[in-house]
């Protein structure tokens, strides 16, 4: 049975959007994990548009099951997860204009350098997993970098029309069996929905689902009622002077 890390991005962009102090990330994560998530996941990007580092430092602290750190594999992002040591880190591919991780990280064409930093986490006990395409030549080069994990990008599954749908889930479960014939451990992500999840939770081997923009989306839609009707509340019978009670003037 797959496990669910909850990504948390989307909860960070809305408070970015007004460089507020709500809603805070790690709060809520906390109340992520009270509703049964199994881990806890967020993009540090480069250009830092939603989680910050600070996020990052007080989620080690807090988080009680599993912090997966995704980052793009540069020397910056290196010395952060070395710092505050997450318990995986994911490397994506990323690029300053995309609105969000655009496709698999290209393992083939930058293995030296992947092998370099995956052994540099792993020496420090830091699991390292690769997301990837389900691409049998870079799942074999995941297997050639010395990670033990690869996350399947399920974005294109996701997109796809419904009758192309079959062909993409197809692709992922023939990927999922190669990672683990190549002795890897394999995750997925990206795109998933309330809808269009369940076939790749009962793929075979698959271990965790990273899932972010349709759960922040759900907790707006079921959430949203008792926000208005808790603000109207306020302002139907205000407290005179709430903020200053019980002080002299
Ligand atoms: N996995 C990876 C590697 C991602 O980059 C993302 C998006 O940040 C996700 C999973 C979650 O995708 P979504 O927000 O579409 O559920």
């Amino acid at each position: 049975m797959a496990s669910l890390g909850v990504n948390i991005d989307h909860i960070a962009n809305v408070r970015q959007a007004r460089r507020a102090l709500e809603p805070d990330p790690v709060t809520l994560a906390l109340l992520a994990e009270l509703g049964g998530a199994d881990g806890i996941t967020v993009h540090l990007r480069e250009d830092r548009r939603h989680i910050q580092e600070r996020d990052v430092e007080l989620l080690r602290a807090t988080v009680r099951s599993r912090l997966n750190l995704e980052m793009a594999a540069t020397p910056e992002m290196e010395a952060i997860a070395l710092r505050i040591r997450p318990d995986m880190v994911t490397l994506v591919p990323e690029q300053r204009q995309e609105v969000t991780t655009e496709g698999g990280l290209d393992v083939v064409s930058q293995l030296g350098s992947l092998q370099a930093l995956v052994s540099r986490l792993q020496a420090s006990a830091i699991p390292v997993s690769l997301f990837v395409d389900p691409d049998g030549h870079q799942l074999e080069a995941c297997q050639a970098s010395g990670a033990r994990w690869v996350e399947l990008h399920t974005g294109a599954y996701a997109e796809a029309a419904w009758a192309e749908q079959p062909r993409q889930l197809a692709r992922l479960e023939e990927g999922s069996f190669v990672a683990r014939s190549l002795g890897l451990r394999v995750n997925a992500g990206h795109g998933l929905t309330y809808q269009n999840v369940e076939p790749i939770a009962a793929i075979e081997g698959m271990e965790e689902l990273n899932i972010g923009h349709t759960i922040v989306a759900r907790a707006l839609a079921v959430g949203l009622q008792s926000a208005v009707r808790e603000m109207r509340a306020l302002i139907q019978n205000p407290r005179r002077d709430p903020l200053f009670s019980g002080s002299t003037p």
